[in-house]
């Protein structure tokens, strides 16, 4: 009887044993995904970063930009340290969100003249794929954290805090050096004009 009872409180530790470390090992699964997942995106913005910079105005919007591929190249770095430390290859899965947001970007630069209308254009492209990487980042560095691997969550979060520096630097760019001044000046005329 005391056996049969020590038999069945051993089988119901062992059942929650096992339930506990395969949801550990699903969210280093999931967290390995979204690990490749990311390694595509970052390198697909070190193609896209460069053409967004090449079609852009302002000087500044174009320094950040210039600024954030360098970074981006290192963040490509960083992400094939982290694989390393977690013993899994570094493997690039295609990203369809990022893809998704690169098209984006392409095409308001192919519908627009160039000038501050695409580089308000260039802007909010770029400020989608910055919040992408926040949310990414951000989540990643709580999965490293949850499976205990505390050098790779601060490794993942140095990123973390270039997106989000990258990101001001473009609502910089946005609100104080996009020039709408002529557009302003023409309709101030315009507004005078029916005021008489
Ligand atoms: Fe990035």
């Amino acid at each position: 009887m005391k056996n049969s009872k020590t038999n069945k409180e051993e089988a119901k530790s062992k059942k929650a044993t096992t339930t506990k470390s395969s949801v550990a090992e699903d969210l280093r699964e999931l967290f390995v995904d979204s690990l490749k997942d990311i390694y595509w995106a970052e390198k697909a913005l070190t193609k896209a970063l460069p053409k967004m910079a090449n079609k852009a105005t302002s000087t500044k919007l174009i320094e950040g930009l210039e600024h954030h591929l360098t970074e981006t190249e290192e963040q490509v770095k960083r992400l094939a340290e982290v694989f390393s430390l977690i013993d899994v290859k570094a493997r690039a899965k295609k990203c369809e969100a990022m893809e998704g947001l690169i098209k984006e970007a392409k095409s308001i630069m192919k519908e627009t003249a160039k000038g501050p209308v695409r580089d308000a254009g260039i802007i909010a492209a770029a400020q989608k794929v910055e919040h992408y990487e926040i949310a990414t980042y951000g989540t990643l560095v709580a999965f490293a954290k949850t499976l205990g691997e505390d050098d790779v969550a601060a490794i993942l979060a140095t990123t973390l805090e270039e997106e989000k520096t990258a990101d001001e630097t473009l609502s910089e760019a946005a609100y104080n050096d996009i020039n709408f001044e002529a557009t302003d000046a023409e309709e101030d005329e315009n507004e005078e004009e029916d005021e008489k």
